[in-house]
């Protein structure tokens, strides 16, 4: 992991219990393959256990690696880690995704519930000082639809998390099949459906070539009128320069925890459009949520200290559908 994860992705507690599992060939963090200490922990690992910043385990890293069997990664996407030459070494994989997702869902959550409120535009109302501007009619939270695009280990804890609340749960998602919507308690409907009847639309998709801007122009259309959309996924999933055109017509608000470009440049529109909220891309794991991922990562190296199967394994035919 980067070497600045001293210290914070792993507690002294975490460390200790770490140290009861197993025999902890190196304890500082490497935050390259290519250097002699890295080659002889290596050569004595049968696990990585992997944060932000870990290197990518390419064929040279993978062959210097003999007794390899788990690569335990305590954040979430995997993508910038693995090779085929790790898959092809046999290399067990497991993320804390389901972990990292916990605090975007709440994220989401608090930002459907204010949007719905109109709590957003109403404190722009609030702050502008010119009176002519209209105040916003929130349009409220009881009974409202709320769209979820991607029944993704976050859109699956968002529904989890808005099952309280008395609002009508839709979602748009091409793996989803329909009698699973139905255990989830919600309904699976066409994108452009949920697009034209949800006051709120919140994003969960990953980000792959087939989901790259795929809320362009056309699709921001069929927004109804004082809609907003909320984006915790990946920028590149909404076409910026459609949306801003959008936005500036009032006629939709936006929630945004990553854009596209991030991180957005000095003078950016989306930085002066009173009808979007934007946070730094800050909904995942940060402070104090960060022990979940370590916690998860290290319950993975204690089960493959016992014999048992991984709880939360990546394999590699689902690469082309994950986050
Ligand atoms: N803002 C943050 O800090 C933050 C933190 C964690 C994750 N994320 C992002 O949140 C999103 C969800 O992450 P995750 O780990 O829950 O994802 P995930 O790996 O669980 O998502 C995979 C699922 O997405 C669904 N999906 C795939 N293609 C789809 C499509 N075209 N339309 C709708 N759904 C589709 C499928 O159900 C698939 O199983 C990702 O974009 C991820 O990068 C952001």
């Amino acid at each position: 992991m980067s070497p600045a994860l001293a210290g914070v992705a792993f507690t002294a507690t975490q460390r200790a219990r770490l140290a009861t599992i197993a025999d902890v060939v190196d304890p500082e963090p490497l935050g390259s393959f290519r250097s002699g200490r890295a080659a002889r922990a290596l050569q004595q690992a049968d696990v990585i256990l992997g944060h932000w910043g870990c290197p990518k385990l390419d064929a040279k890293a993978v062959g210097l690696a003999p007794n390899l069997r788990l690569l335990a990664y305590a954040a979430g996407t995997v993508k910038g880690v693995v090779t085929p030459a790790l898959w092809s070494a046999g290399v067990a994989v497991t993320s804390a995704a389901a972990a990292n997702a916990r605090p975007v869902a709440e994220y989401t959550l608090a930002a459907i519930l204010f949007a719905n409120k109109g709590a957003f535009a109403s404190r722009e109302w609030l702050r502008d000082q010119r009176v002519r501007v209209k105040r916003p009619r929130p349009l409220g939270n009881c009974g409202a639809r709320v769209g979820i695009i991607g029944a993704s280990f976050v859109g699956r804890r968002v529904i989890e998390l808005l099952a309280p609340f008395d609002l009508e749960l839709v979602v748009a998602d091409p793996f989803l099949r329909r009698a699973e919507a139905t255990r989830l308690g919600v309904k699976l409907v066409p994108l452009p459906e949920l697009l034209r009847t949800s006051t709120v639309v919140s994003i969960h998709a990953p980000s792959l070539p087939s989901t790259r801007g795929m809320i362009g122009a056309e699709e921001l259309a069929l927004l109804p009128d004082g809609a907003t959309l909320i984006n915790t996924a990946r920028g590149a999933l909404v076409d910026t320069d459609a949306l801003v055109v959008e936005l500036r017509t009032r006629r939709i608000s936006a929630v945004l925890d990553v854009t596209d470009p991030e991180p957005l440049p000095a003078g950016h529109a989306l930085r002066k459009i009173s009808n979007v909220f934007v946070t730094p891309h800050l909904a995942g794991a940060q402070g104090n949520e960060l022990v979940r991922l370590a916690d998860l990562a290290i319950g993975e190296v204690e089960r493959f200290a016992k014999g048992r199967r991984p709880l939360h394994p990546v394999v590699e035919a689902d690469l082309a559908r994950i986050a």
